[in-house]
């Protein structure tokens, strides 16, 4: 059976996957295509990839599954709302929601763009509830026999959070709290109140959040009673045109974007990310009751709060924890390309997840004609590992491009850049010379996996960059480029048999310099989406302060 995963939904982070008999080939978000970061168009660039790569037409596709239900069902959920009085009714609110679901019933929720780009097909078309879909790809990753599934997002069709639990191949719903009750919209529209893009920088909330201090009182948006949360969604979407008016009325005036960052508002990220932290513990623990079932799958974008899901495994709550490493929408075709297992009676096929280096690589011959089209000078080099060590231990920052593109949000050693942990002033030198990002955000670290323990506190196996681990008090000054405000760190640890060549350049480090540690942030200028092919390597090295770019068998310098 082959099947065609897709998101879309014409919100944000369209992608595609397709799956050969449940093994999955290929994935891709289309904002590495078309450069558009979160693009939210219609995947026709992700889709056509996958079927390059399988060496597929569109008319052999067994099924296209779309990782959300018809827009007809999120439609009426939304009038149901707005009559119940738990939505605003605002002119804003309704011609939003009516004109998001006249343009997705026009479109047959996809079926008649995929028709318009890949032309007719017998494939069956499926559409899958959003959060099944999240769940689907949560649990058929874990390699779980069984598991409590916690899917927690912005919102589905109408689901926000919701709670399953698989066995032996079946996943069976066990409770929804609907829209607007939602700790993704909670988190998006503080958010936006303190001057980020909602739904896109909470990750800079979350690295805001250590800089502040307790005592800011969230109660008017969200309280913990009777163990869930209850977010007064109505409070927070406000009438006005931004997400975080309705919360302006009571925290005062919301955050002017790119300003200074008061005491006040680095106040605020803190008690959010505590109430975020709370609210996904006390999900966790009733998805552990309701199932009675210690190993826990998450998903769904605030699966992506790495803080949260380090205190969970940290909590004693859950023996085995398995976060699906794109968690948020890009994530849902995962679900998706599996789900036809279910509408058959039949089971999942549940394999371990490890890796995520799903996307396109390129040969060394490819990589040389675009090197050569921009007429760069460049050495040839038989050992990269060693030649990129050295060249980190003197210092310098690398951009590193090597094998398939990861999936998902995070760069794990295929589309990175490298740089030396040791330094205190690396963090700064990367932000001015490359990233141009806020000064808070912590860069990460790649690490050894054999020498993880050594490092970090409780440390486990972390391959996605999805998990915060206490740095071990005496290695703090080691690597104090990745060790957050905070003592804590969002590592990769990295694995000899999974990504050999990553490894050896870690390894070579450490022979160098006795630390198994590097610092690996995303190749991408602020704004862009990481880069994809070797040409976008090229431009987004010339446009920053990189040092020398490793793509292939290749260095450039400048
Ligand atoms: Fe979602």
């Amino acid at each position: 059976m082959i099947s065609l995963g897709v998101n879309y939904s014409q919100m944000h982070d369209s992608s595609a996957c397709i799956a050969r008999d449940g093994e999955l080939l290929f994935a891709v978000a289309e904002e590495r295509l078309s450069r558009a970061k979160h693009d939210a168009r219609f995947p026709a660039l992700a889709i056509r990839a996958c079927l390059d790569f399988a060496r597929l037409r569109p008319d052999q596709l067994d099924y296209i599954c779309f990782g959300w239900s018809a827009p007809r069902a999120a439609y009426l959920h939304d009038l149901a709302d707005f009559a119940r009085g738990r939505h605003p009714v605002s002119y804003l609110n309704v011609l939003n929601s009516t004109r998001h679901f006249l343009s997705m019933w026009h479109q047959g929720g996809g079926q008649r763009r995929f028709t318009h780009y890949f032309g007719p097909t017998k494939a069956r078309m499926l559409f899958v509830d959003h959060h099944r879909a999240h769940a689907i790809s949560a649990y058929a990753h874990s390699g779980f026999g069984e598991a409590a599934v916690v899917v927690v997002d912005g919102r589905g069709a109408w689901e926000a959070t919701s709670i399953w639990h698989g066995r032996d191949g079946a996943l069976e719903h066990v409770l929804t709290i609907p829209w607007p009750n939602s700790l993704g919209l909670f988190y998006a529209a503080f958010t936006e109140y303190l001057g980020f893009q909602p739904y896109s920088d909470e990750w800079k909330v979350m690295g805001l959040a250590p800089y502040g201090q307790p005592g800011v009182d969230l109660h008017d948006f969200i309280t913990l009673d009777h163990g869930f949360h209850d977010v007064d969604g109505k409070r927070l979407i406000g009438r006005g045109a931004t997400l975080g008016s309705g919360i302006a009325e009571c925290l005062g005036p919301q955050r002017v974007a790119e300003s200074e960052i008061e005491n006040r508002y680095k106040d605020i990220a803190f008690a959010v990310q505590d109430a975020c932290e709370e609210a996904m513990l006390a999900v966790a623990d009733l998805a552990i009751k309701k199932t009675r079932c210690r190993s826990l799958c998450l998903a769904g974008g605030v699966a992506l709060n790495s803080k949260a899901n380090g205190r969970i495994l940290a909590s004693g709550l859950v023996e085995q924890l398995f976060i699906q490493p794109a968690a948020s929408d890009d994530g849902v075709a995962l679900g998706a390309a599996l789900a036809p297992y279910l509408e058959m009676g039949q089971r999942l096929p549940v394999k371990t997840m490890r890796q995520v280096y799903l996307g396109a690589a390129y040969e060394d011959s490819e990589i040389e004609k675009v090197l050569h089209t921009y007429k760069l000078r460049y050495t040839r080099h038989v050992n990269v590992a060693s030649t990129t060590a050295e060249l980190l231990a003197e210092g310098k920052i690398i951009g590193w491009f090597q094998g398939r593109m990861e999936f998902g949000p995070r760069a794990l050693g295929s589309r990175s850049i490298l740089a030396d942990p040791r330094d205190p002033e690396m963090n700064a030198k990367v932000n001015n010379a490359v990233k141009f990002r806020e000064w808070w955000r912590p860069f990460a670290p790649s690490i050894l996996a054999e020498a993880a323990s050594e490092y970090l506190e409780n440390a486990s196996e972390s391959p996605f960059m999805i998990l915060t681990f206490p740095v071990k008090n005496d290695k703090r000054s080691v690597i104090p480029s990745v060790t957050h405000v905070d003592g804590s760190a969002r590592p990769q640890t990295v694995d000899q048999q999974l990504n050999p060549l990553y490894w050896r350049v870690i390894e070579e480090f450490r022979r160098r310099t006795g630390v198994p540690v590097i610092m690996n942030t995303s190749f991408n200028l602020r704004g862009e989406p990481i880069v994809a092919s070797p040409t976008d390597a090229v431009r987004t090295f010339f446009s920053s302060g990189m040092d020398g770019l490793i793509i292939g068998s290749f260095l450039v310098e400048k």
